[in-house]
């Protein structure tokens, strides 16, 4: 199996030589077309090689028929992948006894068919699971050993059939409210606050090699840090193990700032574990909810004035974007001691939840790859970062 810090480790002579060469001929490239002296797209995961992984998140309906050329970006360009939504509890695992590998089989064969360090992603969460999740037969609320005993068999199931594939996992995703206390889930009503060491545990029993990680939005936010920082704190002093802490990074064009992003990858790896940026992209849309953060339940009403682009994004929105990517890859790059890996939401803007999220049926721009597949100036501004 692949560890991201392995990978990092393995960044030879031989891949430092390319990044170098790489580095330099992007020197040369031009912002409007990207080839580079070598007459190629300079590869990400080469750029950045001395650095941290690169990922992408894929699709089902990627893995399944790949008519527009998504996969064949993420074979050139990145070293890790995330399944967007194959291993949700509601795909896997869908009734009390069936599982249903095979969406998530397609997502990891293909990791392995091209050497990528592999994301499971994700066992616990509140959303995407299914309601019998905390029900019994006669639909009244299970107790705490009975979910904890379906907690328990899932993970073994799910991380014991991908033991030494997948390379992390990550094993609670958003168990933080925005004041930073917890959630108020099913899993900790139910099961109480140490539901969260609990999976971190069993999911170690299932895969000692595996990396964990615990993966939430919002972290810049002072209240929700200090929350995250308890946790990870509280974790670490009953030795729960747990290798790195998630930031999504669902971020808009003004917030958080880098300064806030830079702070918070201080703070968090001040506690002792490392940091992936786990869900990266930049909503460039007019925000359509007072609230910000990426709870997937919230919702809005669409209107002409929140989806102004349709066509096109506007040049100098275009380069804003670019700017805006160049200084949040300014801040990972800094931080690269700490920082395993950088994984961007999705491949292509045409592919992103964002078009989708918070309102439906929008035009949005988050990514480094148009409609088309090709990279776009924020792609540009984000290999400079490394020259
Ligand atoms: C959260 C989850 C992801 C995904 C995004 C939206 O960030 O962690 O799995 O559902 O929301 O696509």
């Amino acid at each position: 199996m692949v560890s991201a810090h392995d990978d990092r480790r393995r960044a030879t002579g031989a891949g430092r030589t390319l990044a170098a060469l790489l580095a330099g001929a992007t020197l040369l490239a031009s912002c409007a077309g990207l080839r580079t002296a070598f007459g190629g797209t300079p590869a990400l995961k080469d750029v950045f090689s001395d650095a941290f992984l690169v990922g992408a998140a894929i699709s089902e309906a990627q893995l399944i028929r790949d008519d527009r050329g998504a996969l064949k970006i993420v074979r050139q360009q990145y070293n890790s992948i995330s399944p967007e939504n194959v291993m949700k509890w509601e795909v896997m695992h869908p009734l009390p006894r069936t599982y249903d590998f095979r969406a998530a089989d397609r997502y990891v064969t293909f990791g392995e068919r091209h050497g990528m360090f592999i994301v499971g992603h994700t066992l616990v969460w509140h959303s995407q699971t299914p309601a019998w999740v905390f029900e019994d037969s006669a639909g009244k609320p299970l107790g705490r050993d009975s979910l904890l005993a379906r907690m328990r068999d899932h993970i073994f199931t799910v991380v014991g059939r991908y033991r030494g594939r997948v390379g992390g996992w990550d094993v609670v995703n958003e168990a933080l409210a925005d004041d930073g206390t917890l959630r108020d889930s099913p899993w900790r009503r139910i099961i109480g606050d140490d539901y969260i060491a609990l999976a971190f545990r069993y999911a170690h029993e299932a895969d000692p090699d595996a990396e964990l990680y615990y993966n939430d939005y919002s972290l810049e936010e002072p209240a929700k840090r200090a929350g995250a920082v308890r946790l990870l704190l509280s974790l670490h002093a009953q030795g729960v193990p747990i290798t790195a802490v998630g930031m999504q990074e669902h971020n808009k064009m003004e917030l958080p700032t880098s300064e806030q992003v830079d702070t918070t990858i201080t703070i968090l790896s001040g506690t002792g574990v490392h940091v992936a940026i786990t869900e990266l992209d930049v909503d460039v849309l007019p925000l359509a909810l007072s609230s910000g953060g990426a709870d997937v339940g919230m919702r809005a009403s669409g209107s002409p004035r929140l989806n102004p682009w349709t066509k096109r994004l506007p040049v100098p929105v275009e380069h804003a974007l670019a700017d805006r990517y160049g200084d949040l890859f300014r801040v990972y790059w800094r931080h690269r001691d700490v920082i395993d890996r950088v994984t961007f939401w999705g491949v292509r803007d045409s592919d992103s939840w964002l078009n989708n999220w918070p309102v439906a049926g929008r035009t949005n721009y988050p990514l480094l790859f148009d409609r088309h597949g090709q990279p776009k100036p924020a792609f540009a501004a984000v290999v400079r970062v490394a020259r």
